[in-house]
């Protein structure tokens, strides 16, 4: 399940909390989250369209992998390009692995306004170039599984989407219960 959309959106806070929510139901999970990533597997990469790209791969091969072994994958990760989107897409196709892309779709101003790492005030100051979404291209999903723009949605509500969503696609059996999401039948 990728989490796209611009820094600051909520990805990472949505991917823990439904991460939270899954491990009380005996779903086998895992968060990779972009920023985790950077500081390990990819820390040899940086932010130019080639290595961003290369980023997504790897993340998106990790996933694959995770996934083939029965684990549900969060994946908070900007994932800026149609093209790397879709590169992992046919990667889960090949081996039917199911893959969702949920867009976290907060706007621009209302990322900046948030701002938890202090990128947007930097950019803004010119002392960093490449952010997406300000000087680096963001290329929106044009059929993502879910949208959700959390700028007046609460956490609770949008991880709850996040959750539905799931139930609807049965990646959730094998579990009993998603607290506040009804009972989903155990096979
Ligand atoms: N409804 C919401 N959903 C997700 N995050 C929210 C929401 N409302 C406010 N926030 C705040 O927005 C920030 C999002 O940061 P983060 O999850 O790190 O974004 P990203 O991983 O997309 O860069 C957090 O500080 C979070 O507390
Ligand atoms: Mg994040």
């Amino acid at each position: 399940v990728w989490l796209t959309g611009l820094s600051g959106a909520g990805k990472s806070t949505l991917a823990l909390v439904v991460v939270e929510q899954l491990a009380r139901t005996g779903v086998d999970t895992e968060v990779l989250d972009g920023d985790q990533l950077r500081a390990s597997l990819c820390s040899d990469l940086g932010f130019s369209a080639a290595d961003r790209d290369t980023h997504v791969r790897r993340v998106g091969f990790l996933a694959e992998m995770l996934c083939r072994h029965g684990v549900l994958v969060l994946v908070p990760v900007i994932a800026p390009y149609l093209s790397s989107r879709q590169a992992v897409r046919r990667l889960h196709e090949v081996s039917a692995c199911p893959y969702l892309e949920v867009h976290v779709a907060t706007p621009l101003h209302e990322c900046a306004r948030r701002d938890p790492k202090g990128l947007y005030a930097k950019a803004g100051r010119g002392q960093l170039r490449g952010m997406t979404g300000v000087d680096d291209p963001y290329e929106e999903p044009v059929e993502p599984d879910l949208r959700v723009d959390t700028t007046d949605v609460s956490v609770g509500s949008a991880t709850g989407q996040v959750l539905d969503l799931l139930e609807r696609r049965g990646l959730l059996r094998g579990c009993c219960h998603v607290r506040g999401h009804g009972s989903v039948p155990t096979q």
